[in-house]
């Protein structure tokens, strides 16, 4: 039997963006999945069959695996889904370390995340950044473009073929001044409603082919994160929320807000640094940085969401047990 356990994650900027070769920062927060995995004489989930309809990225990875058994897959998780909090890319990852183990291979964070990123990518038409998968692997403050900035240090390079082309990018992490007395938390506000990561991405795509502003607030987006990423780095954190702001201003002009997070976006706002959307958008999730975490927690609730708090930086994926 094998567990591990793979963390959700927060974009703080570059969602969509991050799909065309932008810079994208994501941080591992401090909920996440659990897999257990045992060999068995079926392949099932939770005591139902494997399917790809239920679960493509676990069926996309046994059938990429060199697995010779069928195994019981259990899932436990404290993430909401389709919620933007990246839980198929933990699940994804989690899953991937355990059929790893079971296989006898390593369980080494670049390729688990490689083999995750696939499964994602395969379960959403072919377009799925690396973004959430390396994240929830490597855990901390990861960095996802084209072209690393200089700020980051490489973790490795990755690829995958696109309806809309082939795309690069490189994986890198960042040092965040956790430690430093007064670093604000991030909290993130559910909406209750799904967020469709696959449809919200095709939208974008969609978009872009017909309406050339789209293509310019990807662009911004792009010059945004290249700001945010100095201000996290020498622990700038008003700045890093005014950039979240500007960020989340381009991601509505590009249709992804909703009125339930426009609602909890402007209800943090005069306890926050910043706040916007998280993830894809048209539900999902909104985040906030903030230096009142437990005010802005209230709040959410207060308006109907449901609030998750979390330090800035949280680990990556574990094996739990053998
Ligand atoms: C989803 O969490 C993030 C998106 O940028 C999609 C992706 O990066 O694959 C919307």
């Amino acid at each position: 039997m094998v567990q591990a356990y793979a963390p959700g994650k927060a974009i703080i900027f570059g969602e969509h963006a991050v799909v065309y070769g932008h810079p994208a920062v994501a941080v591992a927060i401090n909920t996440g999945v659990k897999v257990t995995a045992t060999l068995n004489s079926k392949w099932t989930v939770d005591d139902r069959q494997l399917n790809s309809s239920q679960h493509p990225h676990i069926k996309w990875l046994t059938e990429n695996s060199s697995l010779n058994q069928p195994v019981r897959f259990r899932i436990t998780s404290d993430l909401h889904p389709a919620a933007g909090q990246g839980s198929s890319a933990a699940l994804s990852v989690a899953s991937q370390i355990a059929i790893a183990k079971l296989s006898g291979l390593a369980t080494d964070p670049v390729e688990v995340s490689k083999m995750a990123h696939m499964a994602e990518a395969a379960a959403q038409s072919g377009r799925a950044s690396p973004t959430d998968t390396a994240t929830s692997s490597l855990g901390g403050c990861v960095v996802v473009a084209r072209e690393l900035p200089k700020l980051a240090t490489k973790v490795f390079d990755t690829h995958l073929e696109t309806p809309e082309g082939k795309r690069s990018w490189t994986i890198g992490k960042m040092q965040v001044g956790e430690t430093d007395e007064g670093t604000p938390h991030l909290v993130l506000g559910y909406t209750g409603n799904p967020s469709h990561t696959g449809k919200m991405v095709a939208m974008v795509a969609d978009r872009i082919t017909s309406d050339p502003l789209a293509r310019e607030n990807l662009d911004s987006i792009g010059e945004i994160t290249s700001m945010g990423l100095l201000a996290i780095k020498s622990s700038a954190w008003d700045v890093v929320g005014m950039a979240m702001d500007a960020c989340h201003q381009k991601l509505r002009a590009l249709g992804l807000s909703t009125p339930m997070l426009e609602e909890l976006i402007t209800a943090v706002r005069p306890h926050s640094l910043g706040s916007k959307l998280t993830g894809a958008g048209g539900g999902g999730c909104m985040m906030a940085l903030t230096n009142e975490p437990e005010r802005v927690a209230q709040t959410i609730e207060m308006h109907g969401g449901k609030a998750n708090v979390t330090p800035i930086i949280s680990p990556g994926a574990v094996i739990l047990g053998l």
